[in-house]
């Protein structure tokens, strides 16, 4: 049987991220970047990655044989089924490279975009075919976190809205489709939110960015892993839950608890951030915390998987990344 063959565009973190995924799963991967450099880098990086897919399962169809790269656009839209765009975060860049790919492929191949806040509307807006544009916004490391958010812009029709959402599910994800179409879509701007406050925490002089790691990490960030913001404060609250949270930190909201506002990235914040986490790093390199960080990952999702199978059927965010 003929093996369907998506095309990666841009092929930097999360480009590398996709075309793993697709792989994993069977695909045929046709990738394109303009720079050689990243299209050595790209092999290297989906070989690090095979190494933790392998733990969740391949599919019986998946081979790195089945990734094919190209400095030609052209040559990496032929025949394709789909396309996933993972040029720089610039909506000049983006439009120009989604209008050059909408007017090379049939006007029935969807084009997704994994652009982190733009809005599809505008990015759009060049294609003759807008229809088929749409956000895809997935999570690093994209081969294994099953987040992934979908934005229509304002021209892009629902089937294909709704097309999306199944072939992600099929490659093992967690769309979320975003009701309304915004900047920093959801995910984003609660992470934005958070790294925003980080910052002023280390600008005043508060902590150090490995305390505001921990305040973190040994905390919310355990709960996180299972629960939302939501359903963890509706526990916050006892017995009556959100009714009596709401109660007692209602009046909190209007406590200077937060400085939502960013503070001016100086020198001396930026100085603060690189030295800080250089230190937190140790003598880890980028490649081998990554490789950590998947097997803490693996380790975390096959807990929720468990039970979420066997004590939260009904949860409704099961996903399908374990075989
Ligand atoms: N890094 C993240 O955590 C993250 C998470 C989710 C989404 N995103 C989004 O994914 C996209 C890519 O981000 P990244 O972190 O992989 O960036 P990156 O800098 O790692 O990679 C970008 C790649 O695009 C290539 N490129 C440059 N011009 C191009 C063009 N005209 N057409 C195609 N490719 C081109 C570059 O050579 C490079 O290989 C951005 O829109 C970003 O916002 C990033």
């Amino acid at each position: 049987m003929k093996r369907k063959i998506v095309s990666i565009i841009g092929t930097g973190v999360i480009g590398a991220g996709w075309a793993a995924r697709f792989l994993a799963k069977g695909y045929v991967v046709k990738a394109y970047d303009p720079n050689k450099e990243s299209l050595e880098k790209l092999k290297k990086n989906i070989q690090t990655a095979f190494k933790s897919l392998k733990k969740l399962g391949l599919n019986k169809n998946a081979s790195l044989k089945n990734l094919n790269v190209f400095t030609n656009l052209n040559d990496a839209l032929h025949e394709t089924t789909f396309v996933q765009e993972n040029a720089p975060e610039s909506e000049r860049i983006k439009k120009n490279i989604l209008k050059t790919i909408d007017n090379i492929i049939p006007k029935k191949v969807i084009i997704a975009s994994s652009s982190s806040g733009l809005l599809p509307s505008k990015i759009q807006s060049a294609c003759k075919f807008p229809e088929r544009v749409l956000i895809g916004h997935p999570f690093n490391p994209v081969y294994l976190l099953p987040l992934v958010e979908i934005v229509a812009g304002k021209k892009t029709s629902h089937t294909n809205v709704k097309k999306l959402k199944k072939l992600y599910e099929h490659i093992g994800m967690r769309p979320l489709i975003v009701q309304k179409e915004i900047e920093g879509y959801i995910s984003d701007r609660l992470q934005e939110a958070l790294w925003r406050e980080a910052l002023h925490i280390i600008n005043d002089g508060v902590a150090s960015t490995e305390e505001v790691d921990d305040a973190i990490v040994y905390g919310p960030g355990l709960r996180w892993a299972f629960m939302g913001v939501c359903l963890t404060f509706h526990l916050a609250g006892g017995e009556t839950g959100m009714k009596h949270m709401l109660e007692q930190f209602g009046p909190a909201l209007k406590l200077p608890w937060t400085k939502l506002k960013a503070p001016e990235l100086t020198n001396k914040l930026k100085k603060a951030m690189v030295s800080g986490t250089k230190k937190q790093a140790g003598k880890f390199n980028i490649q081998e915390l990554e490789e950590q960080r998947d097997l803490f990952l693996i380790e975390i999702m096959k807990t929720l998987n468990k039970n979420q199978k066997e004590k939260f059927p009904n949860w409704g965010r099961k996903y399908n990344n374990f075989k």
